[in-house]
């Protein structure tokens, strides 16, 4: 199996890499990815010389870049991680690259199916999408589509345009919407790198409002094998729900990341909301579970500690991140807080 991996370089996408190389002597990947802020190559030194995995630079919201690849090769799928993904950066330095990469880049990576007759696409969406939850129920596959912040609009601009591929046109798309994902490799924006991160340098942990905001936490390979899943298994034209049935609220998930390093709780720092922060994601994943057999294996509380003792052995890694551009990012988004 041919794939054309898109947004390779990220934390996800790195994740999938290795996932896919390991898991399937017959899976070669081309990893197609911007180098965004995002995009670190270190993430994938392990496979740099890979029989069966090739690496080129490119956007997907340049046609040119992307037909170009095409032009030379023939996939037997596209699966789309590319994107910018982290919802603080849409709302502090506004929505062009969001609608440039996620909904451009995705329509860009449609025609390029439609015109080389790639047999599958698949979208990797999100849960953000939905919008948010009162204090009952979960996200279905059949909950509205309310996104409440600009990269979730343009999340669900690019499953609107992919709905709309497959109707049209009959491509065989397939969209996987997951919850919050954590585990090795993730840009420290996010809460869990950033508290682990924080955490080790004696800082302030800046948790937003009140902190009783939910989120269904999944350990990221968890999301890799759903997606291995439903690559393979799903329905043409079908969306599937992926969560790692863990919904807790936000200061819990720092409470504990404190315990397992021994710091202490004064470190916590209640901090200004995030504008229209989602108050509650969780995710009823019966539908994926229920026609092609996943579930996530993991258990929140020991995919967390391994995650702490990635970081904890990693931290050339994320202290490289730290020094660079991330020190005026952290001081515009964090200091007015
Ligand atoms: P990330 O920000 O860590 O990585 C994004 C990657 O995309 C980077 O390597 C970046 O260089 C690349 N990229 C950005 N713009 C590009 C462009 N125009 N052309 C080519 N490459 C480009 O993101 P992530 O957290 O790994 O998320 C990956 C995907 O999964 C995204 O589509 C995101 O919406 C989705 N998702 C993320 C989560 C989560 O919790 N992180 C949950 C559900 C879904
Ligand atoms: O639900 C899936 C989504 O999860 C993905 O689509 C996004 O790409 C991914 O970034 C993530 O979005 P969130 O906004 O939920 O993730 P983030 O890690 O930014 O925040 C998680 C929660 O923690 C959220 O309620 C905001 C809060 N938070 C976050 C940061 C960075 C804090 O309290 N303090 C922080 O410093």
């Amino acid at each position: 199996m041919k794939l054309f991996v898109t947004g390779g370089a990220g934390f996800i996408g790195s994740n999938f890499v290795h996932y896919m190389l390991d898991a399937d002597p017959a899976v070669e990947i081309v990893n197609f990815d911007a180098l965004t802020y995002a995009g670190n190559l270190e993430n994938l030194a392990a496979v740099e010389k890979h029989p069966r995995y090739t690496f080129i630079k490119g956007d997907i919201s340049q046609l040119a870049d992307v037909k170009t690849v095409f032009e030379a090769r023939k996939f037997d799928a596209i699966v789309n991680f590319a994107a910018e993904s982290h919802v603080d950066r849409s709302l502090h330095f506004g929505a062009g690259e969001f609608i440039e990469t996620n909904i451009l880049g995705t329509q860009i990576l449609l025609d390029a199916a439609r015109y080389y007759k790639t047999p599958r696409y698949l979208q990797v969406s999100t849960d953000e999408v939905y919008g948010s939850l009162g204090q009952q129920g979960k996200f279905t596959e059949a909950s509205p589509v309310q996104p409440n912040n600009p990269y979730a609009a343009t999340k669900a601009g690019a499953d609107f345009m992919v709905r709309a591929a497959h109707k049209s046109y009959g491509l065989d798309t397939v969209i996987t919407r997951c919850s919050n994902n954590f585990g090795p490799r993730q840009f420290p924006e996010k809460l869990i790198p950033l508290m682990i991160a924080n955490a080790l340098e004696n800082k302030p942990l800046p948790v937003y409002g009140d902190g009783r905001h939910v989120r269904d936490w999944i350990y990221v390979l968890d999301h890799c094998q759903g997606i291995d899943t439903v690559l393979r298994k799903g329905k043409p034209g079908e969306i599937y729900n992926l969560g790692g049935l863990h919904d807790v609220p936000n200061i819990d998930v720092v409470r504990l990341i404190l315990k397992y390093l021994n710091k202490p709780e004064s470190l916590i720092q209640y901090v200004k909301d995030r504008p229209g922060h989602d108050r509650r994601y969780a995710i009823d994943t019966s539908k994926i579970q229920g026609e092609l057999g996943w579930k996530p294996r993991l258990v929140f509380e020991d995919a967390l500690r391994s995650t702490v003792e990635w970081y904890l052995a990693n931290r050339p890694w994320w202290e490289r991140i730290r020094s660079g551009e991330y020190q005026k990012y952290y001081a515009t988004l964090y200091a007015q807080r």
